[in-house]
């Protein structure tokens, strides 16, 4: 694909939007007040309006490798307390999706450089789930299943942070952990059972 053909495409979608809704742009700047936190991996396969067919305005959108919440990353922190405390987002996902990258190479004990923390991150959560990971014989299971644990994690990282319990609190945001399986396109909902993850970490973690 050409750069120009991106400004070409870029005139076609104007025109679209335009004869559909002659103020879809006037209206578009007037502001924000998306429903949806999108937290994903920055695989370009895995496009956050395209498979929940939504539009613009509709989600607040984070992505980074390994759809990632680390709490020393200032980035995904930023977006977590300005879209749940400010533009009061009503959920909080956190999407993986299978045959992920940033999953695989956490997989292998390499040195990856300036990956490696970033990779750390993942390779904790194997650790932190090693007994039921190293059950499973199948290899391509083992990686979907890690997938799964990892944002099941990842959602558990969000429940530590003083933003996201007092959102549950006063009005009643949810956090749900997602995983799109790119073999299909079917977005999977894992349905975690928050209330007792809460109940759980709340012991130590609970901030709010
Ligand atoms: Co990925």
């Amino acid at each position: 694909m050409k750069v120009e053909d991106v400004f070409k495409n870029n005139e076609k979608w104007i025109s679209n939007k335009l004869s559909i809704d002659e103020n879809y742009f006037t209206e578009l700047a007037k502001g924000q007040a998306p429903e949806f936190l999108y937290i994903g991996c920055s695989d370009s396969r895995v496009s956050a309006e395209d498979l929940m067919g939504i539009q613009p305005g509709q989600a607040f959108v984070h992505r980074n490798v390994a759809n990632l919440v680390n709490n020393v990353d200032l980035n995904v922190m930023t977006v977590l307390n300005y879209s749940v405390r400010h533009l009061k987002v009503k959920h909080v996902v956190v999407c993986g999706h299978y045959n992920c990258g940033g999953v695989k190479a956490a997989m292998q004990p390499d040195d990856m450089g300036i990956l490696n923390p970033w990779l750390r991150n993942i390779r904790d959560v194997y650790r932190t789930h090693k007994d039921e990971l190293n059950g499973i014989e199948d290899e391509a299971k083992r990686y979907d299943r890690l997938v799964e644990l990892n944002v099941q994690e990842q959602c558990v990282n969000l429940l530590k942070t003083a933003a996201i319990q007092q959102a549950i609190t006063e009005r009643g945001l949810t956090v749900h952990g997602w995983v799109f399986d790119i073999r299909t396109g079917k977005l999977i909902d894992l349905n975690i059972d928050f209330d007792a993850i809460l109940k759980d970490i709340k012991e130590i973690y609970n901030l709010y």
